[in-house]
């Protein structure tokens, strides 16, 4: 079964997928007791897998990687999958394209993929508002810089996203490698 669905997914783009994938789960959740049955069947309730760290109780040590739930869109949804913590983001203070596609790239044989989205995002004042939801998981906001910000004036983008994000989240991420980035012309 999981060979077939692979295989079907695999028959179309990478990034479609993933986008496809963020619709279907934020649809399937909808269902009725749909979070209950899901976390039925992934919860782990177990106090070895609990984590203290920063100050931060941690159900467990798995969590959801950034760059899945880029505008804290479902990050509820994903919590039902028993994730100990979701990273949003990476979130910029302006909203961003990203990197002109294609610009997920399969590696079938290696078992990996190559992205290099470029912080494609909604932009700090959507996804503050996103955050507004009720929540019982660890929310952490890994934030970046703006591709049209000046690199000297890289620093205000992420005082930006401290600021604008420090009462929606738990912990923050700074994300100061994202080599993949190509500067863009256009100012949104
Ligand atoms: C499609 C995709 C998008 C990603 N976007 C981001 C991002 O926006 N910000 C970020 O810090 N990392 C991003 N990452 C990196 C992941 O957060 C993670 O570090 C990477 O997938 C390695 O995870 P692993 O160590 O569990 O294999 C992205 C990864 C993928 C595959």
């Amino acid at each position: 079964m999981y060979s077939l669905i692979r295989k079907i997914l695999f028959l179309f783009d990478a990034e479609l997928i993933h986008e496809f994938s963020v619709k279907l789960i934020k649809l399937l959740s909808k269902l009725p007791f749909s979070k209950y049955i899901l976390r039925y069947f992934f919860l782990v309730n177990n106090q070895s897998l609990e984590r203290n760290l920063f100050g931060l109780k941690f159900k467990n040590p798995v969590g959801l990687a950034a760059g899945f739930d880029k505008n804290a869109e479902c990050y509820n949804e994903f919590s039902n999958f028993g994730f100990g913590f979701i990273e949003i983001g990476t979130v910029t203070p302006l909203p961003q394209p990203g990197n002109p596609k294609k610009r997920v790239f399969r590696l079938i044989e290696d078992k990996s993929l190559i992205n290099r989205l470029g912080f494609n995002n909604k932009g700090l004042e959507v996804i503050k508002k996103n955050l507004r939801k009720k929540r019982d998981v660890i929310i952490g906001a890994n934030i970046g810089k703006n591709v049209f910000t000046e690199n000297k004036d890289g620093y205000k983008d992420y005082l930006e996203c401290l600021d604008g994000l420090h009462d929606s989240v738990d912990y923050f991420a700074i994300n100061i490698s994202s080599p993949n980035h190509k500067k863009s012309k256009t100012v949104p």
